[in-house]
């Protein structure tokens, strides 16, 4: 059985971030979604909340869980017996950091392989920072975030209006 881990931060999570999901559930036995903590950036939703977002989407794929960690990605992966780690790469400009964490993953550990996919062109202009900066400002995110979590990220924009 091949497990993989789709790490992110999910603040919130996107249509490009489902696409992604769709397509690894096709090709894994298992799929484990794991929110991690990004330290370069300040999260607008809780860890509790982006769970809660994330199963409300994957509840339809009977191989595919949701989990949160606190730490080191690779520790999370060797916890689980995890032995791939799924990247989504939208465009040049994710490949340098991308490239630097999977080698600094390999170094930490070997036995993890990174993968990358490539993200639907319809949705290499998303990103969880887009649909931020435009729903907090009152714009249309409906074409850019799963229906279901809908609700949950304008209820935090009109609980903290200007936030991004
Ligand atoms: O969706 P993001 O913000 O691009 O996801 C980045 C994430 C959360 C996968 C990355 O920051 C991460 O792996 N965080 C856990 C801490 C860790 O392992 N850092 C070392 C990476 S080189």
């Amino acid at each position: 059985m091949v497990c993989a881990i789709y790490p992110g931060s999910f603040d919130p999570v996107t249509n490009g971030h489902l696409d992604i999901i769709d397509r690894a559930s096709k090709v894994f036995d298992h799929l484990i979604v794991a929110v991690l903590e990004n330290p370069r950036k300040i999260p607008t939703f809780s860890m509790e909340e982006k769970v809660q977002m994330l199963n409300k989407i994957v509840s339809k794929y009977n191989n595919v869980e949701v989990d949160s960690y606190k730490g080191l990605l690779i520790d999370y992966a060797k916890q689980r017996g995890a032995r791939i780690i799924i990247k989504g790469l939208r465009a040049i400009s994710d490949f340098e950091f991308e490239f630097q964490m999977a080698l600094t993953n390999r170094q930490l550990n070997c036995e993890v392989e990174t993968m990358f996919m490539m993200t639907n062109n319809m949705y290499s202009f998303i990103s969880s920072g887009i649909v931020k900066e435009i729903a907090g400002y009152g714009g249309e995110i409906k074409a850019l975030v799963p229906p279901q979590v809908y609700d949950m990220i304008i209820a935090k924009f009109k609980a903290k209006p200007g936030q991004t």
